[in-house]
């Protein structure tokens, strides 16, 4: 029997968000870009402003009140990041400035443990954040950095990952879990059982799956799991690292400062206990209770409604994109999250994205943070709209009459 979901109330979600009433170039906005960075909800703009009109203090180090209880809301948000990523144990989760910070956080200290001989392994989907620090672990200290293919549909290439593997001297994979261009999602279980089958571990960037998709750690049986507040709409500079306890506490500290040590000397210091060894100074006090308030405020709507409205929206805008003529619909994954990228023939994407601007619809124009997936696919740039749970089917036909307008200007 198939259970039924209840689709979200939509209108009454997009009026939580009091930037969607705003008028652009003196229409209705019509907002796809939240694979950039979602917009807020008033349920995480209070939670950060009344932390800052009524308890603020800083955290971990005061005796008096304020601190003691901005401390408490700041802990009770590793306790929901906990929950939210189903980990074992909130001493799992560290906070970052971003999914960025916690990928280099992994290949500063974790591939300060890599010998020699061994190798990395990446996706050719990887954004920037995903590549980058791989590269700089590589050239600092001679470890293989191999790339990953994906197939012609823009899903991973998982015959090409095992026989990769196959090689025996990988030590880590990491890979997104859903990617920021062409929207496909990883099938990260089946990537973590081919790792671990080879004795490696398993990174996967959730950035963008977070928002789309539940995620649980264990489920998934990943080693590392990072992603960032700003896209699961809470705000900037927080993000997250999740890792098995056993890797944590064999790995060095990333930054050195204050709240990470457990006694300094002159002559050395030892660390805090995990996870404070690796959070050196005063850390993003009001945006981890934003984090907070988003998450409470995702799991208040569920994933399975999130889901729902997810993929009629992306079933209605693979059957009405293609209606623009000229279009070309970049990947088509097998499971795509709330993410397209185009290109339209004699019109180059960054002039498609302002002139849609001109007709109220914000999209992402260029190469994501992902230049390498451009080059293999024979591209500079593409237009990328990208779906939230606010979005509406009118919104994405409203990019589709906008393109169709924009076509017959230039033709
Ligand atoms: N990573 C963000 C994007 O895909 C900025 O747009």
């Amino acid at each position: 029997m198939s259970s039924v979901v209840t689709l979200p109330d939509v209108t009454a979600i997009r009026a939580q968000f009091p930037i969607l009433s705003e008028k652009v170039h003196g229409r209705d906005l019509v907002f796809l870009d939240s694979a950039a960075s979602a917009q807020k909800p008033v349920a995480v703009i209070d939670a950060m402003s009344d932390v800052m009109r009524t308890q603020y203090a800083n955290i971990h180090r005061g005796l008096h009140w304020m601190s003691e209880r901005t401390t408490e809301a700041y802990e009770a948000v590793r306790g929901k990041v906990a929950g939210f990523l189903g980990a074992p144990s909130r001493e799992e989760i560290i906070f970052t400035r971003n999914s960025t910070e916690a990928i280099n956080l992994v290949a500063y200290s974790f591939g300060s443990l890599l010998k020699l001989g061994q190798a990395v392994l990446v996706s050719a989907m990887e954004h920037h954040a995903n590549l980058v620090p791989w590269q700089m672990l590589r050239d600092r200290s001679g470890i293989d950095l191999r790339i990953i293919p994906i197939t012609e549909n823009g899903d991973l290439d998982y015959d090409a990952l095992e026989q990769m593997l196959g090689a025996g001297d990988v030590a880590l994979v990491a890979v997104t879990h859903m990617s920021n261009v062409i929207g496909g999602m990883v099938d990260a279980r089946r990537v973590a059982d081919l790792a671990h089958a080879s004795g490696a571990k398993v990174l996967f960037d959730g950035s963008q799956a977070v928002v789309h998709r539940k995620v649980d750690v264990q489920q998934i049986d990943a080693d590392f799991y990072t992603f960032t507040g700003h896209k699961l709409y809470g705000p900037t500079g927080i993000g997250v690292l999740w890792a098995r306890r056993e890797l944590l506490e064999a790995m060095p500290p990333f930054m050195g400062g204050g709240d990470m040590i457990s006694t300094v000397t002159f002559e050395k210091s030892t660390w805090a206990p995990v996870p404070h060894k690796f959070e050196a100074g005063t850390p993003a006090i009001v945006e981890t209770i934003g984090l907070g308030a988003a998450i409470d405020w995702v799991e208040s709507i569920g994933f399975d409604a999130i889901t729902a409205h997810e993929k009629q929206l992306v079933d209605h805008a693979a059957r009405v994109l293609p209606e623009v003529p000229g279009l070309r619909v970049i990947g088509n994954p097998e499971d795509r999250g709330g993410v397209f990228s185009f290109v339209m023939k004699d019109i180059h994407p960054h002039d498609m994205a302002t002139l849609l601007d001109r007709n109220g619809v914000a999209i992402r124009a260029g190469h994501h943070c992902a230049e390498p997936l451009m080059q293999h696919l024979g591209l500079t740039a593409t237009a990328r709209a990208s779906f939230a749970i606010y979005t509406t089917e009118a919104e994405v036909d409203a990019l589709v009459s906008a393109l169709i307008r924009i076509r017959d200007f230039f033709v």
